[in-house]
């Protein structure tokens, strides 16, 4: 039982029933594809049953890590890059409380982040905030040799072990990595570090629902088998026996096949609540990722709104017809907060006295997404019930699934990134990495 919604019907007018039903068998193959391990990419597929896979025992040694790093630290810095932090900070923003670094009583150590880019006055200014404080790190990296986390964690470990002392330190260090390779683990072994394991086969970009996004989601307060219970349902109901009438990812995938198909290149992922703005992001590194490949793929680009209807609004209503929207929209808030009346009513808003603010927003979007048909922008709707932990394990899913689907309909691997090496390839010669002579010379050559 799921109660994620995929809504059509204001993208039917640009592409017919009858034309996204002409994927139908096609879907239904990728969807088989991925169960049976017969497409490209096979040997990444370990996503696709994590929900129902993971163990009461991988379970509950997340739980009891969790406590280790909250009953000795007031911040916990996630060092990570790409599917190593999005679906973490995705979830901390959409679960938690806006204003949480301001928050007094914490129940919870506040979440950092580091080695998410190469930012010298980004480090300066949290190792600034460090200082005095009593700090943890969850180092994560698959491969352990990524720069940016590599060069964040050399720099807050030094700094942990000046503050704590090298023994101190170890305890406030987990690493999360490979099972047996990459200069992580073999960090985590001389300094004898708490790890956790990322499955061979599941890329960075699918393993939110691995100790990558569980422990410091367990870390920063959030029920984690809630989590794990919403990614189950739509697992359980999305396999290859759901026919595709009702198989949402296959649907979905098929309608944004058959629009790319018809000229439409860009998908911008919208929504109508800020606390969505990272789950636009992890959208944007697993589509982008994943299809971006061979000179193909839709250009995955997100928007919050109603704030990017004062900046971006202008080009989606009447700028180039190449897009369409898929909006994610909650049914209810988390809160209640009603609208005063005001006596003097000098801005005019008293009609809209006594009602809640979200009623407003919800006329927003409606009004949003019919004046964006009007422009010519096929819209999809999205809708989740509220913002829990649950309906982002299936809102997780959901989007996993899909983008399998969807890469094997556009012929390309989803599951993996050689274009990602490019830049690193430049970085390392320009920096005369060892081992990168040859390309340093030919780099320097063309500056
Ligand atoms: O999807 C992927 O595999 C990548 O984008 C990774 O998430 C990212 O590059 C981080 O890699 P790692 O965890 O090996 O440091």
């Amino acid at each position: 039982m799921t109660h994620l919604i995929l809504d059509l019907n204001k993208a039917l007018g640009f592409v017919s029933k009858s034309r996204i039903y002409a994927w139908e068998n096609k879907a239904m193959s990728a969807v088989n594809a991925l169960h049976n391990g017969s497409g490209a990419g096979s040997d990444f597929l370990g996503w696709l049953t994590l929900p129902t896979s993971i163990t009461e025992a991988e379970i509950s040694d997340i739980e009891q890590t969790a406590p280790l790093l909250r009953s000795k630290c007031e911040i916990v810095v996630v060092i990570g890059i790409g599917g190593s932090y999005l679906g973490t900070k995705a979830t901390l923003e959409a679960t938690g409380n806006s204003f949480d670094p301001l928050l007094k009583q914490r129940a919870n150590p506040l979440i950092l982040y580091a080695g998410h880019h190469i930012s010298e006055d980004y480090l300066y200014e949290l190792t600034e905030a460090l200082k005095g404080k009593s700090f943890g790190l969850i180092n994560i990296s698959k491969s352990g040799t990524t720069t940016e986390p590599a060069l964040a964690f050399r720099i807050l470990k030094k700094q942990l072990e000046d503050a704590f002392g090298k023994d101190e330190a170890r305890q406030r260090i987990v690493a999360v990595t490979d099972a047996h390779k990459g200069a992580l683990r073999t960090l985590a072994g001389i300094e004898g570090y708490k790890t956790f394991v990322i499955p061979d086969n599941v890329g960075g970009r699918f393993s939110v629902l691995t100790p990558v996004g569980l422990l410091p989601m367990a870390v920063a307060g959030v029920p984690i088998r809630e989590l794990i219970n919403g990614a189950t349902d739509m697992e359980k109901a999305t396999g290859p026996d759901t026919p595709f009438a009702v198989n949402i990812p296959a649907h979905y995938a098929a309608t944004r096949s058959e629009l790319y198909r018809s000229g439409k290149k860009i998908e911008i992922l919208a929504n109508f609540n800020p606390k969505l703005h990272y789950v636009g992001e992890w959208w944007k590194q697993l589509y982008g990722e994943s299809e971006g490949k061979d000179h193909k793929g839709i250009f995955p680009a997100a928007v919050d709104l109603t704030t990017d209807l004062h900046s971006m609004g202008q080009w989606i209503q009447e700028g180039e017809r190449s897009i369409f929207e898929t909006v994610i929209s909650v049914e209810t808030p988390t809160h209640s907060v009603l609208i005063p009346a005001d006596e003097a009513d000098l801005d005019g808003l008293n009609f809209l006295a006594g009602k809640r603010v979200d009623e407003v927003n919800k006329m927003a979007e409606l009004g949003t997404s019919l004046a964006h048909v009007d422009g010519g922008v096929p819209n999809i709707r999205i809708s989740i019930p509220e913002l829990t932990p649950y309906y982002l394990g299936q809102l997780f899913y959901f989007f996993e699934k899909a983008c399998g689907i969807s890469g094997y309909l556009l012929g390309v691997n989803p599951f993996d990134q050689p274009g990602v090496e490019a830049y690193k390839k430049n970085m390392f010669a320009l920096l005369n990495k060892p081992g990168f002579e040859k390309e340093s010379e030919a780099i320097k050559a063309r500056l």
